[in-house]
């Protein structure tokens, strides 16, 4: 099957990417508005665009009534945020955090998760995560309807038992989950791995 995208429709459009462009890795931001109420959001169409240093690319759209989502609201405002990596026993915590919540409810108490400080910006971490990227507002790239975010780390906490030596990274400790299309997500360790000779 081929899809001319001029004669295909959005549905269709958005089953095929979502779908078809996997495992996608999840970025689970963590953010404070102006006010100082902290939100969290994960948002799949992320990935590493720079290593050195680290620029990491998320790519938001609005809600469904037009209007800005947390998320975005509190980048533009405060132009800083954390990007968290969801291990697999932090999935159900990160759906609860996907739920559209008035901007006065922060989805830490939601969720159960707790608020860690960050040590060079003022978004908090996500504490139970392996893995957190203190962000710092690189560009904004609007993108047809989606809102491009390039995020620059200016420090990333990796908990000690996920390193082995020489800062390889160990999948089993790690169990970190990937996004396919409709309600299904990807694990990446244990008899997955496909190793290269
Ligand atoms: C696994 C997962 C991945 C998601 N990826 C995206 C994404 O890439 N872009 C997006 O706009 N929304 C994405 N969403 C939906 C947002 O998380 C959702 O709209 C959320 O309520 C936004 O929260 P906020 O208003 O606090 O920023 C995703 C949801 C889930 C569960």
């Amino acid at each position: 099957m081929e899809f001319l995208v001029k004669h295909t429709d959005e549905d269709t459009l958005y089953k095929l990417v979502l779908g078809l462009i996997v495992p996608r890795p999840i970025g689970w931001v963590s953010t404070i508005s102006k006010e100082g109420i902290t939100n969290i959001a994960p948002f799949s169409f992320f990935n590493a665009v720079n290593d050195a240093p680290p620029v990491l690319m998320l790519s938001i759209s609005n809600r469904d009534d037009n209007t800005l989502k947390d998320t975005v609201r509190n980048i533009l405002d405060t132009k800083e945020f954390v990007i968290n990596m969801v291990s697999e026993e932090l999935f159900e915590k990160m759906l609860i955090t996907a739920e559209e919540f008035p901007p006065d409810i922060s989805e830490f108490e939601k969720a159960g998760l707790t608020p860690e400080e960050s040590k060079m910006v003022k978004a908090p971490r996500i504490k139970e995560a392996k893995v957190s990227f203190e962000c710092k507002l690189y560009k904004y790239v609007p993108v047809y309807d989606m809102h491009v975010i390039f995020g620059e780390a200016l420090l990333i906490k990796v908990n000690d038992d996920i390193l082995t030596e020489n800062f390889k990274v160990d999948y089993e400790s790690y169990k970190p989950i990937g996004r396919l299309g409709g309600n299904y997500y990807a694990k990446v360790y244990g008899n997955c791995q496909i190793k290269r000779c």
